[in-house]
């Protein structure tokens, strides 16, 4: 999609659809006003007697009848609720709304208007605006063999901008390009996405982009002894894959500081022989979402260009049943040495990730972050929308949910609580891999920290926010490509 700004007087901008915020505290807006104006009022006639009033996800669509020296063909009244509160990060709801809109009716551009309001900068409105436009326009389509499978908008004006945004709207682009690529990952069928997939995919996209990357294939793991990782796999008749991409900035040498983002890859989590029931195991495809946002955030980071190494690890594997998948009451060493009863065969995410975190740990990474779908009781605490952030370093763990914000996806810090480390305890090994029903998502974390030696690390849970059952302004449904934009954030921030 090819994104413009403009300062233009709204009458004269030439596109199919122009998007105008509504408000609903008192006055509609300057941007409603100014339409108006040009329109003879219309505006007002048609959203008095349609009773529009400016809430949060309505909208009015009002034909301009090829008005002579009227530009826009069609006006989209878009509700936005208060301008008392609006935020920038509101901004893409306008442009979702738009494009959604748009594409329904095939057309093919759109424009917006951004409003004038307190608290809300110029720059992070056109940034935000243009993520609801590319990220509300996302289809996958791919296997539909009925539906139009191109997004029939090509073009965004964004109206009511002075300053030159140009290398911003660039990178917001690209940014939006490594969540959609997320999204598709989470959204192929798990029969197309097997851990060879990904490692792939992420291979394709390191070398357009000329970034480092490895992968290891199974003989790899076994001689490295990513022996829980492989543990998880035995069930499945694919090759496991170890994906480990290295972005360097430019002039970095040893005391660069380096940071590690790991995903996990489960590509189909059946639960293996504690096997997930009817209602449970339909989604499970979404195993791979903390995967998906670390190739996102590759695909996305020589536009944003971090001033840190950044290590981008991926454990992917199949959690399935058969002769050789692995078993309750089995134990293995895991690749920094500890062993691991296996007392729950659905608890593999952070079998996979204690491979993973060890690895980055050896390697001597300044900080570490990993992102998996990780607990259904993760889901239960905060809701489908909200993503569980723990640390073993407060301040990290700060910095962490202060880039999701900045990055507009929601999260919430959660306790490491030692006290309930006890529930770990193995009568076999140095630990199982379950703790009891209660604080679920809490002794996942405290599982993960073992492996984390000194490292400074948090830990994502994103099983709720990673996949949506029902689409939410930008937010389409299906995979998210949650946690790029905030990784991006963090990588690029403060550490
Ligand atoms: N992949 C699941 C977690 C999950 C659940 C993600 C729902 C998205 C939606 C994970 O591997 C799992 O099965 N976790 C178990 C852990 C339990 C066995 C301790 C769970 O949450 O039930
Ligand atoms: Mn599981
Ligand atoms: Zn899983």
């Amino acid at each position: 999609m090819n994104v413009t700004t403009t300062k233009a007087n709204l009458a004269t901008i030439d596109t199919p659809l122009l998007a105008v915020p509504v408000f609903s505290d008192g006055a509609r807006g300057e941007a409603f006003d100014a339409v108006d104006q040009a329109l003879s009022s219309l505006l007002t006639t048609l959203a008095d007697e349609e009773q529009f009033e400016g809430k949060p996800g309505s909208t009015l669509l009002v034909h301009t009848g090829g008005r002579s020296g009227f530009g826009p063909k069609r006006v989209l009244l878009v509700g936005c609720g208060g301008i008392a509160d609006l935020t920038a990060q509101d901004l893409r709801g306008l442009t979702a709304a738009a494009v959604q809109d748009a594409h329904k009716r095939r057309l093919d551009g759109i424009g917006a208007v951004l409003p004038t309001a307190d608290g809300v900068d110029e720059a992070d409105a056109v940034r935000f605006a243009t993520e609801g436009a590319l990220l509300g326009g996302y289809l996958y389509n791919e296997w539909r063999t009925k539906d139009v499978k191109e997004q029939s908008v090509k073009a965004l004006t964004l109206a009511n901008v002075a300053g030159d945004h140009a290398p911003l709207i660039a990178r917001t682009v690209e940014s939006c390009a490594g969540v959609n690529l997320a999204r598709d990952l989470v959204n192929g069928p798990p029969q197309q996405v097997v851990p060879e997939y990904l490692a792939d995919t992420a291979v394709k996209v390191a070398e357009e982009l000329g970034i480092e990357v490895q992968v290891f294939d199974r003989a790899e793991l076994e001689k490295r002894g990513f022996n829980l990782m492989l543990a998880v796999h035995a069930g499945s008749d694919k090759e496991p894959r170890f994906i480990h991409w290295t972005y360097r900035p430019e002039g970095a040498d040893e005391n660069t500081p380096q940071i590690a983002l790991l995903g996990k890859g489960v590509t189909f989590d059946a639960g293996g022989y504690n096997i997930k029931p009817t209602g449970a195991i339909e989604e499970m495809k979404l195993d791979m979402g903390g995967a998906a946002a670390v190739i996102g955030t590759l695909r996305a980071i020589k536009a944003w260009a971090p001033k840190v190494i950044v290590h981008g690890m991926v454990a992917s594997v199949e959690n399935l049943v058969s002769g050789s998948a692995y078993k309750p009451g089995d134990v293995y060493k895991a690749l920094n040495g500890k062993s691991v009863e296996i007392m729950n065969t659905d608890a593999e995410g952070r079998l996979c990730l204690a491979d993973a975190l060890s690895y980055a740990d050896a390697l001597g990474v300044d900080r570490m972050v990993d992102l998996a779908t990780l607990t259904g009781a993760c889901v239960v605490a905060l809701g489908p929308n909200i993503a569980g952030i723990w640390a073993n370093d407060d301040d990290f763990g700060d910095k962490v949910k202060a880039a999701a914000d900045r990055a507009g996806e929601a999260s919430w810090r959660m306790p490491l609580a030692k006290k309930l480390r006890s529930m770990l305890k193995s009568p076999t090994a140095d630990m199982k891999n379950v703790g009891e029903r209660w604080g679920g998502a809490i002794t996942a974390a405290l599982f993960l920290s073992e492996f984390v030696g000194d490292t400074t690390w948090a830990h994502l849970d994103i099983a709720g926010p990673s996949f949506a059952d029902k689409p939410d302004g930008h937010i389409t449904k299906g995979g998210t490509g949650y946690a790029v934009l905030a990784l991006l954030e963090l990588i690029s921030g403060e550490l």
